[in-house]
């Protein structure tokens, strides 16, 4: 029985025998493509080869291709677990043509892989057909000689394929598997095709247009093929099962999971795992990290269902990070990027499981709270339950189970109300999340133009040909003086902006003119687009000019840059492996490092990191910059980030020497600009540390002339607090502590000062004057000068005089009024010290009081009613 790594392989070597390119698969977070979630199919990746914008490395092409359905329009999370089928991440196996073969051969070299190859007999496939189509169903009879029977004509969407609202699409044929009479089902297209007989296994798709965000759909230049296979069907099928879960990897990973948690009874729950403990560790492998937004939420949806899920199976400690080595083991060869990550994967879960399970707890007790107050038969609020859900990742059907239980339901509507609001917010969320799309011009003059030639790792100078000008999305031939336009040469020093790296600035001349560099920006992966103010004269295409980088600003980006490098490596050091960079900015002031780890650093960690940069940079050895493919690279140990789709040749930077035992510093794929030695880096500081979310932590730093001046601004504020204490610089910590013991001494010796005086003028002195009103001992008093924090202790002391009776003190300091009011012996059966508090308050214009009943204290704005305030707790203490 062949394993599911083996019918990958078999896919993808029948493809290659048949001239198609084998692409790997693109990273689940797509490239230059805001419209789309995550990759959910093997065609996103070549997009714009279907649309012509791009021209495709080949003609013919195949992948098997990672794909996450969680959201957007495919979006299985619901289902997963409880059927057969669904999953949040697949392998999608596809060929593709881009304008070569059309349906002849897409049919073709399906039937003879799944009849030849695979060995499936003829007579277990039947296939669908969109109603119209005639020339796929008379292929289909000419190569497959399938009977009429067998080809079913559909007219629904269901064969119309779209990747999402917009993009290529066009009507698809399906293949279907017969898993045999013993499972209840019809053919597709009958009254019963929702059973579960007929399974779909690979669907063939003409791709014949682009549909457009108006509604409209144009066709596309020439007729291409799309083709997708769920790897984890097609396993089902071959290795003699119905259910998907059912097949060895799926079997491998269940048995992991129930080896440490037990069997349990909850049907779903170990496929719930198995599956989710796919989508998130790929998902974190290329980059994401669970957040409240936008795919991070998503991720965190994911990972919190499954983790609940293995709550239910009473597993006491976190579950995920532990299953996460049994699927690298297993998947980790034909996706190397999981072998990378597997310390920022398990640690990702861990953490998130852990404050997971704090949540947990919370959503438990507000459901519980919820349900206290409802009658039997009553019905639980839609937000409440949607809160549970959306918040605490509790499914709507956990929160249905459980207050079935107390004989409860939950208002469906409301709930799905609620849905409904979050779904269009998330929506919103993310349109833009992704690096904005570059627009069609952009690809129509790269397609022209090639690839700007980048001259700017050796020099910050050189001459280019302007060969396009573009302003308000529309190209020109020319731009005078006073507009700023967009300008593409035929080669430049400039570094575009990318990899954190900011792109370049600086000036350009020719002839008769000169203008402002002021920005950089790559369009179109490789178009280098100098946004440039003129200033003199007029810009032509075709003009000879001369292009020259702000050196100054360029050489601090290179050593910030570099320094980044340096941070990485010691975080990775003493922090441990699972630090991942989370993104960078490096630019001509800085260098912003964010990379993931549980908690702040402390002083001494960041201490360490800094010596250990500032030693690398003492080395002074000259940086090495290869190019090599970039599995060579990784193979060779290159820190490569994730998610990143690196190009057929990379640039591998190397800094510094290990600090103990052999080998590099620091090695790392890396197209930004670097300095010439370590040296260069002269000095390194790092200026703060903080949190930017969940698990996720940023290091500022600065370097060289920077560094060294913001050393110097930090010794000067030293400096100028030691003249000011007349001290040396190294006594002044000593003399602040001093001064601050002698402030608190001072503070409480004038607390105390204030309370003898009130309480009628120094020690010993005679005791305050107590009145009776109604037949009960009172000492009322005014207090200037003490604040409602010294009454308290004022008021103890009276307790002692006055120990069947009532203390009213009302303190004034800075204009307004506190109260305090104690109730000792027998009056407390009559009087509420709360009470009278407030019954001053209010006369003060104040809101109200707190405390005990036979204490209590307020405050109110206007000390100058203080006389009021006491008069109106006498009035109501005489009644
Ligand atoms: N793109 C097609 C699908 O996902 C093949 O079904």
């Amino acid at each position: 029985m062949p394993s599911l790594n083996e019918i990958r392989a078999t896919f993808l070597d029948y493809f290659r025998a048949r001239e198609h390119l084998i692409i790997p698969s693109a990273p689940l977070v797509p490239q230059n493509d805001p419209t789309l979630l995550f990759v959910n199919a093997g065609m996103v990746p070549f997009k714009n080869y279907f649309t012509g914008a791009e021209t495709p490395p080949a003609p013919r092409a195949a992948s098997s291709q990672k794909s996450v359905r969680a959201g957007g329009k495919h979006n299985d999370l619901d289902n997963v677990g409880y059927t057969a089928r669904h999953h949040t991440f697949f392998e999608m196996l596809g060929n593709f043509s881009f304008g070569d073969y059309f349906k002849e051969g897409a049919i073709t070299h399906a039937w003879t892989l799944l009849t030849e190859v695979y060995g499936i007999p003829a007579e277990k496939l039947c296939v669908t057909v969109y109603h119209t189509d005639d020339e796929a169903a008379d292929l289909w009879k000419k190569i497959a000689g399938l009977s009429d029977d067998k080809i079913i004509r559909i007219s629904t969407n269901d064969n119309f394929w779209s990747m999402g609202d917009t993009g290529p699409c066009g009507p698809c044929s399906e293949i279907f598997y017969d898993h045999g009479a013993h499972i209840p089902g019809g053919p597709p297209g009958s009254p019963d095709e929702d059973g579960d007989r007929f399974v779909e296994i690979w669907n063939l798709v003409f791709m014949q247009f682009e549909q457009f965000a108006d509604g409209t759909r144009k066709p596309l230049p020439k007729p291409q093929i799309d083709t997708g296979m769920g790897l984890e069907r097609i396993a089902a099928v071959l290795q003699g099962v119905h259910d998907n879960y059912d097949i060895d990897l799926f079997r491998t990973l269940i048995a992991a999971s129930k080896a440490l948690v037990g069997d349990g009874t909850n049907g779903p729950s170990h496929r719930v795992i198995a599956d989710h403990l796919r989508s998130t560790s790929f998902l974190i492998a290329d980059g994401v990290s669970p957040s409240n937004e936008g795919r991070g939420y998503v991720l965190r949806r994911i990972m919190r269902r499954a983790m609940r899920h293995a709550h239910l199976l009473g597993a006491e400690e976190p579950l995920m990070h532990r299953l996460a080595p049994v699927l690298i083991a297993e998947m980790g060869e034909a996706y190397p990027e999981l072998r990378r990550a597997e310390p920022v994967i398990v640690e990702t879960l861990r953490q998130e499981e852990e404050r997971f399970r704090r949540t947990l707890g919370r959503g438990m007790a507000l459901l519980d709270e919820a349900t206290a107050k409802l009658p039997e038969g009553g019905v639980l609020s839609g937000d409440v339950a949607f809160k549970l859900y959306d918040t605490y990742g509790f499914p709507l059907d956990l929160t249905q189970d459980a207050v079935r239980a107390k004989g409860l339901t939950v208002d469906l509507d409301a709930f799905d109300v609620a849905m409904k609001r979050q779904k269009d917010m998330a929506r919103e969320a993310w349109s833009g999340s992704g690096q904005a799309a570059a627009s069609g011009e952009w690809f129509a003059i790269r397609e022209r133009l090639g690839a700007t030639e980048f001259i700017g790792y050796d020099t910050v100078e050189a001459t280019g040909v302007l060969k396009a000008l573009v302003a308000d999305g529309a190209e020109l031939t020319e731009a005078g003086a006073g507009k700023t336009v967009f300008a593409v040469f035929d080669r430049t020093p400039f570094y575009a902006e990318s990899g954190g790296q900011a792109g370049d600035t600086g000036e350009v001349e020719w002839a008769e003119g000169k203008g402002k560099v002021l920005d950089t920006q790559k369009q179109a992966g490789d178009l280098f687009v100098h946004e440039i103010e003129v200033t003199e004269g007029i810009l032509t295409v075709g003009d000879q000019t001369r292009l020259a980088v702000d050196a100054e600003r360029r050489l601090t980006t290179r050593s910030n840059h570099s320094a980044a490098h340096l941070v990485h490596a010691a975080l990775r050091h003493v922090l441990g492996p699972h630090v991942s960079q989370k993104g960078q900015l490096v630019d001509g002031e800085r260098m912003r490092f964010d990379f993931s780890h549980g908690g702040p650093l402390t002083a001494a960690e960041i201490d360490t990191i800094e010596a250990e940069v500032n030693a690398v940079i003492r080395q002074n050895l000259p940086t090495l910059t290869e190019e090599m493919a970039p599995e060579e690279a990784i193979e060779a140990g290159a820190m490569a980030l994730f998610g990143e789709k690196y190009g057929d040749k990379v640039r591998v930077l190397t800094l510094g020497q290990a600090l103990e035992g052999e080998g590099a510093y620091s090695v790392e794929l890396c197209g930004g600009t670097h300095v010439a030695r370590t040296g260069d880096i002269a000095l390194f500081k790092i200026i703060s540390e903080g949190g930017v979310a969940a698990g996720i932590r940023r290091i500022e730093a600065l370097t060289g002339e920077a560094a060294r001046r913001w050393l110097i601004e930090q010794a000067g504020v030293a400096k100028a607090l030691a003249d000011q204490f007349k001290t040396p610089v190294s006594e002044v910590l000593a003399r602040v502590d001093a001064l601050e013991a002698q402030r608190r001494r001072l503070e409480k010796e004038l607390g105390d000062a204030k309370r003898q005086l009130a309480m009628g003028g120094g020690g010993g002195a005679a005791p305050a004057a107590v009145e009776e009103i109604a037949g009960v001992q009172v000492m009322a008093r005014i207090m200037d000068g003490v604040g409602g924090k010294d009454l308290r202790p004022i008021a103890e002391e009276f307790k002692k005089q006055v120990t069947d009776g009532i203390i009213a003190l009302v303190g004034v300091a800075e204009g307004k009024a506190a109260v305090t009011v104690a109730v000792t012996g027998a009056a407390a059966a009559k009087f509420s010290a709360v009470e009278l508090a407030k019954a001053a308050v209010v006369a003060m214009g104040g809101q109200g009081a707190g405390g005990r009943p036979d204490f209590a204290q307020g405050g109110a704005p206007d000390g100058a009613k203080a006389g009021e305030g006491l008069a109106a707790i006498k009035a109501a203490i005489g009644g």
